[in-house]
């Protein structure tokens, strides 16, 4: 959950400026990042809110060959279908920045088994990370959206994936729909963990995730608790569900 000492919480005033700042939290990540390692690893999220974000990082002028595309959840379907996140993300940016094509790595969803789908996916990061056995790989941004229920990547109330953490990726389940998606454990070990959050249908979930009264397995977002803390970036509708300790706009 949300920490009043290690977690940053802007609230920005509309959409617009939501986007703008979010973009300039995600190129300073990945400049910071190529700083330190010569390279940015980045875990993106799907849904709709990160899009605009998506379109503007299409025009950032950016070391491409050095940046590596994670998903943190996709939805088990074609790679070409309109629910896709991954052809979400290569619409809105991929696809028009000369990044390597062996730099991005979709989710697989060709399995006909979400498990062993999900496994692959565990593999293809284990490689790329070169991992040992236990080891949870660092990401440099990992970039997360919240439902109105409190979820995020796809892990949903309720659900097992919540609990899952001996596996980098799991099967997550949003009303009995399978969707492949990274761990608690994994999301938590990001060195820059962004939670994107726009709309007054977030309120609530908001005002949960913030408030130390609600478990973990009705408001997942408050599953999420990196080593670093968590920067949160709210437009002002969701962050009017801020309890005052943590709304800058309360100080
Ligand atoms: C997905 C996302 C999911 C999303 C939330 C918020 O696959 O849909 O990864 O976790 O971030 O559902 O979605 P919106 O941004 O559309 O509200």
């Amino acid at each position: 959950m949300p920490s009043l000492t290690d977690t940053i919480v802007e609230v920005l005033p509309n959409k617009a400026a939501l986007i703008d700042r979010a973009y300039q939290v995600t190129v300073a990540a990945i400049e910071t990042a190529i700083a330190q390692r010569d390279r940015a690893t980045l875990a993106l999220s799907g849904g709709s809110t990160p899009r605009p974000l998506y379109e503007l990082l299409a025009k950032a002028d950016l070391p491409w060959e050095k940046i590596y595309v994670f998903w943190g959840d996709e939805r088990y379907v074609p790679q070409d279908d309109p629910k896709s996140n991954a052809r979400m993300t290569r619409e809105a940016w991929l696809n028009q920045v000369p990044i390597p094509t062996e730099n991005v790595f979709p989710v697989p969803t060709s399995a006909d088994d979400p498990a062993a789908d999900a496994a692959k996916y565990e593999e293809t990061l284990k490689t790329f990370f070169q991992t040992q056995p236990g080891e949870f790989p660092a990401l440099d941004f990992v970039l997360q959206g919240m439902g109105d229920d409190g979820h995020t990547a796809s892990l949903f109330p309720h659900t097992e994936a919540l609990d899952v953490r001996d596996r980098l990726v799991t099967v997550g389940n949003h009303e009995g729909e399978p969707r492949i998606t990274f761990t608690v454990p994994l999301i938590n070990q990001g060195r820059k963990v962004v939670f994107l959050v726009a709309g007054e249908n977030k309120q609530d979930a908001i005002a949960h995730v913030f408030s130390t009264a609600a478990d973990g397995h009705d408001y997942p977002s408050k599953l999420i608790e990196p080593a670093n803390g968590e920067h949160w970036l709210l437009d002002a509708a969701a962050g009017q569900g801020l309890p005052k300790p943590f709304n800058p706009n309360d100080l």
